[in-house]
């Protein structure tokens, strides 16, 4: 029984996201999508609403190899991941420019924890250029976002954008 983290923000998830899960589902049995409460940052969506169009959204992507699962947490990530039995942390690299930092993440997190290994996975090369930050920056200044995000996303982006 193999159970990986794939730790982030998700504010929003992208279909890049949606592809790493794809993806991570051929090799692992369970996915626990761990989404970060960051006191620290004033996200677009609260972690409640970024939970629940994760909930959503995993739904039409093929992962019926494994199961999926949508969390919340704080604080250390290894810590997490211990508390829940995984094994393994899935970080997407898009680019050689997502390497370094994700390779510090990975080496502090080996040094926290060494029995968690950390494997990195490429989304499509379609979605090499996607991130939220981005998604979230188009979007604002409206330009089209659609094929980046998922239909409900963009929905809930526009609708949280009108309630402003
Ligand atoms: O989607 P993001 O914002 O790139 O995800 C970053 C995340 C959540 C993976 C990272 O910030 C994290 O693991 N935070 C938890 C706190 C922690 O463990 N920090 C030490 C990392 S070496």
């Amino acid at each position: 029984m193999q159970r990986a983290i794939y730790p982030g923000s998700f504010d929003p998830v992208t279909n890049g996201h949606l592809d790493i899960i794809e993806r991570g589902c051929k090799l692992f049995d369970e996915i626990i999508i761990g989404i970060l409460v960051n006191p620290d940052k004033q996200p677009f969506f609260t972690v409640e609403e970024r939970q629940e169009m994760l909930n959503d959204v995993i739904k039409s992507i093929n992962h019926r190899q494994c199961t999926v699962r949508v969390d919340s947490f704080s604080g250390l990530l290894v810590n997490y991941a211990v508390a829940q039995q995984a094994s393994v942390i899935v970080r997407g690299i898009r680019a050689i420019s997502d390497y370094e930092y994700e390779l510090q993440m990975a080496l502090m997190n080996r040094r926290l924890e060494p029995g968690i290994e950390t494997v990195f996975m490429m989304p499509a090369e379609i979605y090499s250029y996607v991130s939220s930050r981005l998604v979230k920056e188009v979007f604002h200044l409206g330009g089209d976002i659609s094929g980046l995000v998922p239909p409900l996303v963009e929905k809930r982006m526009k609708e949280k954008l009108n309630q402003r």
